[in-house]
């Protein structure tokens, strides 16, 4: 029998590797149980990209597409980021990208029975921080791009908005590092906007801080 920790011991911490570099938190990422957003998810889905990368993008948590192929942000999402970060000169194959949560949370409701994406609780982020912590130990970037509230929250704490502090170069203590961090929109709530076209300018705006940061 599977069992998951009780509500307020959530975390990954027992079933993060202390070695073997990504590959192996990758491999052992699979068989998290630190939380229970396993049991109705799919599969882990892990960071991935260049191991070398000098900037990360952290996101919120897979979304449909993710959760079926075990890729981040492979789906419309992760078009629409691919795009913007051509546009603001960073080359996407060059980037590592992950989210703060590594198993889709949803909603499974109506005839058709489409999975709606479910913002992940306080707990599930804070359960899931060491996989992220373990990730930028590893890669260690140059900078952080944060892509959203959610990874905002898990990353600044939990009084970081990001309608106040995207666009700038942010200094950070993240897990006993100094980091730099430029903080954007999400790029669902890009697809979700009423002005879709502002909402991308104001994307490839902010990732533009981030491409003059690596500069
Ligand atoms: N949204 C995210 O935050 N991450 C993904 O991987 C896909 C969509
Ligand atoms: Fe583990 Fe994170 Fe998945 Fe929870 S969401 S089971 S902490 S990998």
């Amino acid at each position: 029998m599977v069992t998951t920790a009780p509500e307020d011991a959530y975390t990954a911490e027992p079933f993060v590797p202390s070695r073997g570099g990504l590959a192996a938190l990758r491999k052992a990422a699979a068989e998290c149980r630190g939380c229970p957003l396993h049991r109705e998810a799919t599969q882990t889905v892990f960071g991935s990209g260049d191991a070398g990368a000098r900037v990360i993008l952290v996101g919120e948590q897979p979304g449909d597409q993710e959760d079926q192929k075990g890729e981040p942000f492979v789906g419309p999402a992760g078009r629409l980021l691919d795009r913007a970060l051509a546009e603001a000169g960073i080359d996407p194959e060059q980037t590592y990208v992950t989210n703060a949560v590594k198993h889709f949370k949803f909603t499974q409701s109506g005839p058709g029975k489409r999975r709606i994406h479910k913002a992940p609780s306080l707990r599930e982020m804070t359960a899931c921080g060491p996989w992220l912590a373990a990730e930028l130990a590893l890669v260690e970037p140059e900078l952080i791009v944060v892509l959203g509230a959610t990874a905002g929250k898990a990353l600044l704490g939990s009084s970081f908005r990001v309608t106040q502090q995207r666009g700038t170069l942010l200094e950070e203590e993240i897990h006993g590092r100094k980091e730099r961090v430029v903080a954007t929109l999400h790029p669902s709530s890009v697809l979700r906007a009423d002005d879709r076209e502002a909402a991308y300018r104001g994307l490839v705006s902010d990732l533009k801080v981030a491409a003059r940061a690596l500069h």
